[in-house]
């Protein structure tokens, strides 16, 4: 086989499709996000970032960058190993404390990130629990998805947050098998919330164990950021909760919050956890002292959904559509992958403001948009530099308005 003239023609049918995906080269400047320095043949500028998953300015919060510092200069760079052999670390132990604290749960495990967290725990319990049926919301995350299917046990699809298509599937399974329910609390692409109180009444009467993302919540909603779930009251309701340290709390890695038997479990079976180098020290002191901070200080949080809010009236008065929904998500919808991708390109070129087109297959075609996450560091000029950009882009392209 002539291997690199396949690898070429693959990705020359993502470019043809308009889904060949191209990174911005950007240096974050500390202390100083939301700006970033852009790179490009040409030379460097500044740019504004409106796309970033660092949802409140954490990695750029002194006390972070300061418990990163220390870190390294106590611990020095990495872990030296995996967790079983050599690489747990003191920052590892307290990290798991705090999560564990955070979200009410006797445990919580860590893993190199999100996707990981997701697919080591959802897969693992797939191929332990025997007889397990999986009932995973249609739009779950790509990791969750891998996750299932490395478990290799039956998985049921059910329609996104509809609890009718969710009662039916869980009434038509078999009655003795081990159930479990996997879904997300704020969707990231719609930036939806899942119903989560019906969900876990759901599981209560089939006996099925909850699994809950709360990757795009956690730091950002209830009083100590714990999600979703704690705003809602329900994080005891969860069987087992999981989230990232890589948006909100600005740093990275991932985790799941449960019973101690269950981490215990995932701990002892699940190979994503047990065969791979643990986080840097650095990294585990970065997020403790982020979960730390957003436990007892609303400011972030508040300045954060007031910056949402007086986004969404900006883009309302400018007849700019977006899609309603009751989280910090804001996708500008586009509805056409071309135009998406052009009005990203002016706005960076022209603008200097960065911004990253959703195309398929992230979202469906037709519903190409601009997934604007507003943090608490953009200043009300920030907003009307994008706004305004946006407005002359509308016109230019002639995309419809929104009426209000
Ligand atoms: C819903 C959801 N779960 C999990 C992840 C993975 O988290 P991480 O970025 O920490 O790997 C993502 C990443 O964007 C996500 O959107």
């Amino acid at each position: 086989m002539d291997f690199e003239a396949f690898f070429k023609s693959e990705l020359s049918g993502l470019h043809e499709e308009g889904r060949y995906r191209v990174f911005a080269d950007l240096e974050r400047q500390h202390g100083n996000f939301p700006r970033a320095t852009r790179y490009t043949a040409t030379g460097q500028h500044d740019v504004t970032v409106w796309c970033s998953n660092d949802y409140l300015g954490m990695g750029q919060n002194p006390a972070v960058v300061e418990a990163m510092k220390n870190a390294i200069d106590h611990c020095g760079a990495g872990a030296g190993g995996t967790r079983n052999i050599s690489g747990t670390n003191h920052y590892h132990v307290m990290l798991e404390q705090e999560l564990a604290d955070l979200h009410g749960k006797e445990s919580a495990l860590i893993f190199t990130s999100g996707y990981i967290s997701n697919w080591a725990t959802l897969g693992t319990l797939g191929q332990k629990i025997p007889g397990l049926i999986i009932f995973s919301d249609a739009l779950n995350h790509a990791s969750m998805i891998e996750g299932i299917r490395y478990g290799r046990c039956e998985k049921v699809i059910w329609k996104h947050n509809d609890l009718k298509d969710l009662e039916a599937k869980l009434k038509a399974a078999d009655p003795r098998a081990p159930k479990l329910i996997a879904f997300e609390s704020v969707y990231s692409m719609d930036g939806d919330i899942a119903p989560i109180r019906e969900i876990c009444d759901l599981a209560d009467r089939y006996g099925a164990m909850t699994y809950l993302d709360e990757v795009h919540a956690v730091g950002m909603y209830g009083p100590r950021g714990g999600g979703v779930a704690e705003r809602e009251g329900l994080m005891d309701r969860l069987t087992i909760i999981e989230g990232t340290l890589g948006k909100a709390f600005g740093v990275m890695g991932g985790y799941i919050a449960a019973s101690n038997a269950l981490c215990d479990f995932i701990r002892s079976f699940a190979s994503g956890f047990i065969f791979t180098t643990a986080l840097p020290p650095a990294l585990a002191a970065g997020a403790v002292a982020s979960i730390r901070h957003l436990k007892t200080s609303q400011i972030e949080r508040f300045a954060h959904q007031e910056r949402v809010r007086r986004l969404r009236a900006m883009l309302d008065a400018s007849g700019i559509p977006h899609m309603p929904n009751p989280s910090h998500i804001v996708p500008v919808m586009v509805g056409d992958a071309a135009k998406c991708k052009w009005i990203s390109d002016i706005l960076l070129d022209n603008f200097n403001i960065y911004v990253q087109p959703i195309n398929y297959p992230t979202v469906p075609k037709k519903t190409e948009r601009l997934r604007i996450t507003p943090t608490p560091l953009h200043s009300d000029a920030d907003l009307e530099h994008l706004v305004g950009a946006l407005h002359q882009l509308w016109s230019r392209c002639a995309l419809a308005r929104a009426v209000a």
